[in-house]
């Protein structure tokens, strides 16, 4: 089984090449230099910066020296224009070699890549588990019953928490993606001194992120701040951040048995959510599983992951087009 996989959703172009469970590329092109002057992802120049990469990279990883028996594509959640260059690409090479295209959903990859260890797809998971998806866009706790088996428990009600870090960072004046910055940030903090209200939502397994980051920028009004104060901002605003996550993912562990539990997304980078996390949940005897940290951000092995279960259940069906706001579902 040879998968090629296809993600443009937001502001990475990646193509990556499956044989059986050994993954041979992964090419990912950023073009977090071009969004960083606007402090922010451009949507027309995201899709435009995909067109202009995506045939190269698909050159590149070779497949056409492959036997593939299947195209893969993030086929949502995402950018409009973003996915439109990867759908016409899967398609066209699909088209051309006569083999399925497979879309798959952004959010099932970024929880498939903790699956993926030392460029292998293992089977890791014990399901029943708890998947908390932490990035950009989307901050969702789903019960997971298999591959393909979905229940979303609840979702962000505003701001994803990934939003309020790049927020948050914009505010300290730091760059764009503000994520890794606050992390570093935070980690030259012993202790902040303060803390901010830490953002739960009463009953249910929402999250709320806005009022942290209005918070932040209360925190800032009309004072003179200097690099220190920059420092214990982020720390204490990371520190309640990551308990409003572990207080409803406790309270989902809880509600739910189950021995393991999956973070995935570009915030599942974070060393400092991974140690509280880890320390918090080994005292539940609940195991914590990341993915390795180079497929913590948009990238497309992930992609290839979920069209590989799909290809195994035998459950798929020629997908015809994109879908901006694509909702988690069971498709086993
Ligand atoms: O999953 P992802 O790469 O793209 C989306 O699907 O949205 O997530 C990107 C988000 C950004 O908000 C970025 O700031 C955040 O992940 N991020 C982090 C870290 N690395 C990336 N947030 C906190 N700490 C990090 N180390
Ligand atoms: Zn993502």
């Amino acid at each position: 089984m040879r998968i090629l996989a296809i993600e443009s959703t937001c502001d990475e172009t990646s193509i990556a090449l499956l044989s059986g469970r050994k993954l041979k590329k992964n090419l990912i092109y950023s073009q977090v230099n071009i969004h960083r002057k606007y402090k922010g992802v451009v949507p027309e120049a995201a899709s435009r910066a995909h067109s202009d990469k995506i045939a190269l990279l698909l050159s590149r990883s070779g497949f056409l020296k492959e036997e593939i028996s299947a195209v893969s594509f993030s086929r949502g959640p995402g950018l409009n224009g973003s996915l439109i260059v990867s759908f016409m690409a899967s398609s066209t090479v699909s088209e051309f070699l006569k083999v399925p295209l497979i879309g798959v959903n952004h959010l099932e990859g970024h929880l498939l890549s903790c699956e993926i260890r030392n460029r292998c797809i293992e089977d890791i998971f014990k399901f029943p588990i708890i998947a908390l998806i932490v990035s950009g866009g989307h901050s969702e706790l789903w019960l997971v019953k298999g591959y393909g088996k979905y229940s979303l428990l609840g979702a962000t009600r505003d701001d994803a928490v990934g939003e309020a870090f790049d927020k948050t960072a914009r505010l300290l004046g730091f760059q764009y993606p503000g994520g890794p910055l606050i992390e570093k940030a935070a980690a030259k903090v012993k202790d902040a001194g303060f803390s901010f209200p830490v953002p739960i939502v009463p009953k249910g397994f929402e999250f709320s992120f806005s009022g942290l980051k209005t918070a932040v920028s209360y925190k800032l009004a009309g004072e003179k701040i200097i690099s220190a104060d920059k420092y214990k901002i982020a720390a204490a605003f990371q520190k309640s951040a990551v308990e409003a996550l572990l207080v409803k993912t406790l309270a989902a562990v809880s509600k739910y048995p189950v021995r393991q539990i999956a973070v995935g997304g570009g915030v599942s980078a974070n060393g400092y959510l991974r140690k509280v996390f880890t320390e918090k949940m080994r005292e539940k005897n609940v195991e914590v599983l990341f993915p390795e940290k180079k497929y913590c951000g948009d990238n497309a092995a992930m992609v290839a992951a979920c069209a590989f279960r799909r290809l195994k259940a035998g459950k798929f069906r020629n997908c015809t087009k994109p879908e901006a706001d694509l909702k988690i579902e069971d498709w086993n």
